[in-house]
């Protein structure tokens, strides 16, 4: 094992593992945490190739498994999917003893985090992330749902997995857009909370992201950002106040996603790399980040590799959607904004005027 660590929550904590090759434990791992009896796991057409490997392993600690694949991509998490999940756990006769692993990406993790939240009214659940993305953030924590033809996580709940087995081998199949995708999260840890992990990527970014094999950088690095996010969550886990921090940079990002139409011109990841660099911007016009810091921001983010600018969308396309997010709060969107690097609060409400300006800025 290259990093453990634990999220705690009362009697709802629970372990972190990362290593390489975790896989081929991943039956032992589970049968010392008391899981056993029948699983259903959820992969896509992408990360069932990892299911022969996790199979074999569950098999030799008698853990009776069946594999369900559905389509990779943000339509799998519909309400029309979820039906058919429903009546897969009863084909794999799952009763309350039974569990679920998720094993695979974002969307895989919120959708079988889901079905386990509901499923005769709640059944274990295991996140095995394949994404750098997952890994980092969406895997640890406990949200999961579906999204409606509304909007995006429209219908959900806080469910939090029995354990996360994160192996930095899938990571080798991952494509790279995707890895440097996942590394805005990655950075993001760094901004809002930890100054000393920010300047360890600035220092070693081309070793983090060259993927290496069993490298302990980079299950350093993943730990650091799990741990970051453990803590975050023990404090408060329902979003009350401080776990919007986490959001930072997600409110122009998610609208950036939104107007692109979730489509693969702009993913996740890079939608937020260029709301950090947005919220960075503002954080220097309205509170006190330096331009020094936010030119930091901006070099790192470029560095490896992700956009930092949207030059086609104008600010009245962008405000109609942030307009309607659900973090609004009576109209009015609210942001995370970072005083210094390494530390950001909640809740500022800015001026129309300086919105715009600075996307007309950074767009220039
Ligand atoms: N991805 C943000 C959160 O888990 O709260």
């Amino acid at each position: 094992m290259l990093y453990e660590l634990n999220v705690n929550l009362d009697n709802r904590s629970y372990p972190i593992k990362i290593g390489y090759d975790l896989l081929m434990e991943a039956g032992k791992i589970l049968f010392k945490e008391g899981l056993k009896g029948n699983c259903l796991v959820i992969a896509d057409n992408n990360t069932s190739i990892f299911y022969d490997e996790l199979r074999s392993s569950l098999d030799s600690n008698n853990i009776n498994s069946t594999l369900t694949v559905v389509d990779s991509g943000e339509n799998s998490k519909s309400l029309a999917q979820l039906k058919k999940l429903y009546s897969h756990c009863i084909k794999a006769k799952l009763d309350r003893q039974s569990f679920i692993i998720a094993l695979g990406g974002g969307v895989i993790g919120d959708l079988a985090g889901y079905v386990s939240a509901t499923y005769l009214r709640g059944i274990d659940f295991i996140q095995i992330p394949t994404s750098l993305l997952a890994m980092v953030d969406s895997a640890v924590g406990g949200k999961t749902g579906v999204n409606l033809d509304e909007g995006k996580n429209l219908v959900g709940s806080f469910h939090q997995p029995k354990l996360v087995l994160s192996d930095l081998k899938t990571l080798k199949s991952l494509p790279n857009r995707e890895f440097i995708a996942g590394m805005a999260e990655v950075i993001k840890y760094g901004i809002i909370y930890d100054k000393n992990l920010f300047s360890r990527i600035e220092e070693s970014f081309n070793e983090i992201t060259a993927k290496n094999e069993n490298s302990s950088l980079l299950a350093e690095i993943i730990g650091r950002c799990c741990e970051i996010k453990a803590e975050i969550v023990s404090k408060d886990e329902k979003e009350n106040d401080l776990r919007a921090i986490l959001n930072f940079g997600h409110t122009v990002g998610h609208a950036i996603e939104n107007k692109s139409g979730y489509s693969s011109s702009m993913i996740h990841g890079e939608a937020i790399s260029i709301g950090m660099v947005f919220a960075a911007e503002v954080s220097c016009t309205c509170f006190d980040l330096s331009m020094d810091d936010v030119n930091r921001i901006k070099k790192i983010l470029t560095n490896v590799g992700l956009p930092i600018c949207y030059k086609s969308l104008g600010w009245n396309e962008l405000k109609e959607v942030i307009n309607i997010d659900k973090k609004t709060v009576n109209g009015k969107a609210h942001f995370v904004l970072a005083s210094k690097i390494g530390d950001v609060s909640i809740g500022h409400v800015v001026d129309d005027e300086i919105l715009e300006n600075t996307w007309n800025k950074i767009n220039e």
